[in-house]
């Protein structure tokens, strides 16, 4: 009988799906256009103001919105909420210890608290911090330290079609050059991100960090890792980069990071918590201030402005977010987002980056002026739509250069359509592909916007605009 049987599946593929299964709901309300218009126009078209309750499709950040696990949840319950040696943070600096592999840990309530006490720690007025391309957060704690950013990252990284596999890559040259010129007493260390956010979630090669290490100890500089998606990173080593195929995304980790001296950390992305970040170092003079530091603005160096349940939650989401098969989703996800778009046409970076889809906003919309939010114009537009909520990551996030008062004006004029970890189903990836295929067939319509306000810090959070005619 079965000789005379045709196949049509094709046998050669075999999906894998998600190594978890869900065991709470919490409900996303659809809502009418008309609706969506008064919110828009309210939030003034910047999607940082809308309300939570009024978007379907929160792809706004993966920053604290991942789902926690049942072993997180449990953990919550063995918080040990003493002020001082609360046995979670020994749990967390354990692992800190065994999976990114740096001696001493400071926690922190999130990310920028780590930013702030490294940069205070390590900058003084006058210096120049090289880096592979700017984070907004990361780069105003240099900046309020006194320090100013040098952008040393590969040319590929600000083409949004160059297929580089690893554009987020350190141009050694644009790094010796900066450290020749300013010379390297002014360089208290290398800021090396991996996944590169703002470059589209683009990785660094291991040889990249390799590298950059060997020049920089021939110049007596410190690297220091921003982490938070360091395992994305590693999982894009593996698939990418000549020997690591078979290796453990947690031995690339621990290899990646050896590379350098300290990192900081937002946990509220690759570590699965919904707050809380860490500083972790080996240089013990410098942990000592930063254990000093935290005191003043976070809080005792055992909690960092953290409950003891935070932590263990914390602790408990290193050892997830190093599993092969939850990475292997994860970043899954993102491509699965992205293929369907790119076999649609739709305009976006790539390599499809790590943590989101980077939507190419220049080429959805080549007639509205960048000083016009094109960005920004399209992030509204797919709200618009069906309730998906993305970010602009353009000249609005860009902000204005201290010197000048101008914007600055950057190469990628992106939206960025952040997936969530463990959070949506591939049904929710294709409402939102095809809403923003939808926007993208009308794309010739759209107008620009005007700033109506604009605060003087990270503008982007608070701003509001109005159509510009
Ligand atoms: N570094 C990177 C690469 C980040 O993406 C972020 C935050 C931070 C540092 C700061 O961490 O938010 O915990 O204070 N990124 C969020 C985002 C805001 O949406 O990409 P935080």
């Amino acid at each position: 009988m079965a000789e005379s049987r045709t196949r049509i599946r094709d046998a050669s593929r075999r999906s894998w799906a998600e190594p978890w299964k869900v065991k709470m709901v919490e409900p996303a309300r659809w809502t009418t256009r008309d609706y969506r218009e008064k919110c828009i126009r309210e939030a003034g078209y910047n999607t940082f103001l809308l309300r939570s309750e009024d978007v379907y499709i929160d792809l706004l950040t993966d920053s604290g919105t991942s789902a926690m696990s049942d072993s997180q949840w449990a953990g919550l319950m063995l918080g040990d909420e003493a002020y001082a040696g609360s046995r979670n943070f020994y749990h967390l600096e354990e692992n800190v210890r065994k999976y990114y592999g740096y001696q001493y840990v400071v926690p922190t309530h999130q990310g920028r608290g780590a930013e702030h006490l490294v940069s205070q720690v390590y900058i003084k007025q006058g210096d120049y911090v090289p880096g592979n391309m700017y984070f907004t957060t990361t780069r105003i704690h240099q900046e309020l330290a006194g320090g100013t950013f040098v952008d040393v990252i590969v040319d590929e990284a600000h083409d949004p079609q160059s297929e580089h596999p690893f554009k987020g890559n350190v141009d050694l040259d644009k790094l010796e050059d900066l450290i020749q010129e300013v010379g390297s007493e002014r360089v208290p260390y290398v800021s090396l991100a991996a996944t590169v956010n703002m470059a589209g979630g683009q990785p660094v090669s291991m040889a990249n960090a390799r590298a950059v290490r060997e020049l920089c100890d021939g110049y007596g500089i410190p690297v220091l890792l921003d982490a938070t998606r360091a395992i994305e990173n590693a999982y894009f080593i593996r698939q990418r980069e000549e020997g690591y195929r078979g290796k453990k995304v947690a031995e690339i980790l621990l290899e990646f990071c050896s590379y350098t001296h300290g990192c900081w950390m937002s946990a509220k992305k690759d570590t699965l918590v919904n707050i809380g970040g860490w500083l972790a170092l080996n240089d013990q003079a410098k942990f000592d201030d930063a254990r000093n530091l935290v005191v003043v603005y976070e809080g005792l160096h055992t909690y960092g402005g953290l409950a003891g349940r935070d932590l263990e939650a914390m602790a408990r989401g290193i050892e997830e977010s190093v599993d092969d098969d939850h990475i292997r989703a994860r970043v899954g996800q993102v491509e699965y987002l992205g293929n369907k778009l790119l076999g649609w046409g739709v305009p976006l970076v790539v390599p499809i980056g790590g943590h989101a889809v980077f939507l190419d906003a220049r080429r959805f919309y080549p007639h509205i002026p960048q000083d016009r939010f094109p960005a920004q114009r399209l992030a509204a537009e797919i709200y618009l739509e069906a309730g998906v909520r993305t970010m602009e990551r353009g000249i609005l996030s860009a902000g204005r250069d201290p010197a000048t008062g101008d914007h600055r004006y950057p190469k990628l004029e992106l939206v960025r359509v952040t997936i969530p970890r463990r959070v949506y189903t591939q049904a929710h990836m294709d409402v939102t592909a095809e809403a923003i295929e939808e926007v993208w067939w009308r794309a010739g319509e759209a107008k620009g916007l005007r700033l109506v306000y604009e605060p003087k810090y990270l503008r982007f959070f608070q701003a509001r605009l109005e159509p510009a005619e």
